[in-house]
C-alpha cells in the first residue's frame, strides 16, 4: 500500500522586501545576500496574518468537501505558536469546516516539526487506510531589525494532504535520524524574536547532514545515482548548497550535474519567500516539482530535514504518477508575483507592529487580501474571519 502526499499547496503573505534594498539600508554589499547567502527576497507578514491564517490560507487551496469529511488527523507544525495550551490547528479545523471526528493537535521541534508530523501521518494512514491526514507547516521567521539573522526572515505555510494512493509522492517509512540537545537556535517564552548562534548553527546543520546522509547511504547500499534530486531544509539557499556539495564529494556515478540542476529548481520559491522554518523543506519540494522539467514518475528524491535544537532526518520520496497535474494548479503569479514590494520604512513599521502585549481588546484595521484573516482580539481570544 502506497502512502504519501496526495495534494500540496503553499501560502505566503502579499508583501515582500527586496534584499538589495535591505543591504543598502544596512550598509552591506548586496552580494553578501545575493551570492553569500543565495537569497533574493523575503515575505513580510502583515498584522492580520499569523500561524493560523497562513495555515488556513494554504490548506484552503487543496481541500474538497470529501477531503474535509475524510480527515481523521490534523497536525499543525509551528514554532510561531499563538497559545501555550491550545492547538492552532483547532482554529484551522473550524475555519475550513474539517470533520469534528479528527484528532487535532499542534507539534513543535523548530524546523523539524513538519517532518515529525508527516511521520505521524504515515503511521496513522497505515492504520486507517480509508482516512486522510492534513499536515500543515506554518511559520513567521523573526530575528529582529539590524541583526545578522534579519536577512534570513520570511513568512508562509505549506499544507499537505496525506492518503493512500498518493498522486504526488509516496514515502517508504525508512529514514536515518540524528538528535542531540544543542543551543544553536532557540526562542524562550519571553522573546518575540529567535536567538541564534549563527555560525555554530551552520556548523551543526552540516554536521547533522553528514551523519544522517552517510548512515542512510551505507545502510541501504546506495550511491548518488539513486537520486534524481536532493531537497534540504532551507534557512537560506547557500547553506543547503554547502550540504549538497558535501554529498557531491561522494559522487562516483557522474550524478553531480543532474543533482546540481535539480537543486537550482528546488531553491527557486525559497529564494523569494525566505526562511519559513518548518515549512521550508516542503516549499522546496513544491519548487522542485513545479520547475524541474526532467522529473518523472518513479524518480527518487532525497530529503534532509533539520530543526535546531536539534533533530535531523534523511529520507526518500518517490514521485508518483499524476504529480504534474496536481502541481500545475499552484499559482505562483498570484502568490509571489503579485506581492507588494515594501520600502525599508514600511517593512520596519510592519515588523514593529504588534498585537497588544497584555491581550487587551484590539481590532486589526489594515486588511490584506488573504482569504482568512485575524480580525482582532476580544476578551483575550483571537477572532478570525474571511
Ligand atoms: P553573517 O555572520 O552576517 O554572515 O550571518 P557571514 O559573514 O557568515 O557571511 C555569509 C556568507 O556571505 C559567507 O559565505 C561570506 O563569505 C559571504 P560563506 O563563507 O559561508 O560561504 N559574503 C559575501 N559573498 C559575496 N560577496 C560579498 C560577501 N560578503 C560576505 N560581498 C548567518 C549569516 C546565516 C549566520 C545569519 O544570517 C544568521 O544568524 N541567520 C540565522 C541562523 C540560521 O539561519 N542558521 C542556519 C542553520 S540553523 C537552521 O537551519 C535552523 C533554523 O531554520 C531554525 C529552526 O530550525 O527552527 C534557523
Amino acid at each position: 500500500m502506497k502512502i504519501g502526499i496526495d495534494k500540496i499547496a503553499y501560502y505566503t503573505p502579499e508583501y515582500y522586501l527586496d534584499l538589495v534594498d535591505l543591504a543598502h539600508a544596512r550598509g552591506v554589499d548586496p552580494n553578501k545576500y545575493l551570492i553569500g547567502l543565495m537569497q533574493k527576497e523575503m515575505s513580510v507578514a502583515p498584522l492580520d496574518q499569523d500561524t493560523v491564517t497562513m495555515a488556513a490560507n494554504a490548506a484552503d487551496q487543496i481541500l474538497s468537501k470529501t477531503d474535509k469529511d475524510e480527515i481523521g488527523l490534523l497536525i499543525l507544525a509551528t514554532e510561531s505558536g499563538i497559545d501555550q495550551s491550545k492547538a492552532a490547528a483547532l482554529y484551522v479545523q473550524e475555519l475550513l469546516h474539517i470533520s469534528s471526528q479528527a484528532r487535532v493537535y499542534e507539534i513543535k521541534e523548530a524546523c523539524y516539526g513538519a517532518t515529525a508530523a508527516l511521520t505521524s501521518a504515515l503511521d496513522y494512514i497505515t492504520n486507517h487506510p480509508s482516512k486522510k491526514a492534513l499536515i500543515i507547516a506554518s511559520d513567521i521567521a523573526r530575528y529582529g531589525l539590524n541583526t545578522p539573522g534579519e536577512v534570513t526572515q520570511g513568512a508562509g505555510a505549506v499544507a499537505m494532504l496525506i492518503s493512500t494512493d498518493p498522486k504526488i509522492v509516496s514515502l517508504d517509512g525508512q529514514s536515518e535520524i540524528h538528535s542531540e540537545q544543542i543551543m544553536d537556535f532557540w526562542r524562550p517564552n519571553y522573546a518575540k524574536e529567535a536567538l541564534a548562534d549563527g555560525h555554530y548553527s551552520q556548523e551543526q546543520y552540516l554536521k547533522f547532514f553528514q551523519i544522517v546522509f552517510k548512515a542512510y547511504m551505507q545502510k541501504h547500499h546506495l550511491d548518488l545515482s539513486y537520486f534524481s534530486a536532493m531537497l534540504f531544509h532551507l534557512p537560506y539557499a547557500k547553506l543547503a548548497f554547502k550540504a549538497l556539495n558535501l554529498a557531491l564529494e561522494t559522487d562516483k556515478s557522474g550524478s553531480s550535474k543532474r543533482l546540481s540542476q535539480a537543486f537550482s529548481q528546488a531553491i527557486h520559491l525559497n529564494q523569494k519567500v525566505g526562511n519559513i522554518y518548518t515549512a521550508s523543506l516542503y516549499l522546496s519540494l513544491i519548487s522542485l516539482l513545479q520547475f524541474d522539467q526532467q522529473l518523472k514518475t518513479g524518480d527518487k528524491i532525497a530529503a534532509f530535514s533539520y530543526g535546531s535544537g536539534a533533530v535531523a532526518e534523511f529520507f526518500t520520496l518517490t514521485i508518483e504518477a499524476g504529480f504534474e497535474g496536481r502541481l500545475s494548479k499552484i499559482d505562483n503569479d498570484r502568490l509571489i508575483g503579485n506581492r507588494k514590494k515594501l520600502s525599508i520604512a514600511e517593512y520596519e513599521r510592519a515588523f514593529q507592529a504588534s498585537l497588544p502585549e497584555d491581550g487587551s481588546d484590539f481590532q486589526v484595521t489594515a486588511m490584506s487580501k488573504a482569504p482568512f484573516k485575524l480580525l482582532g482580539i476580544h476578551g483575550h481570544k483571537r477572532i478570525y474571519g474571511q
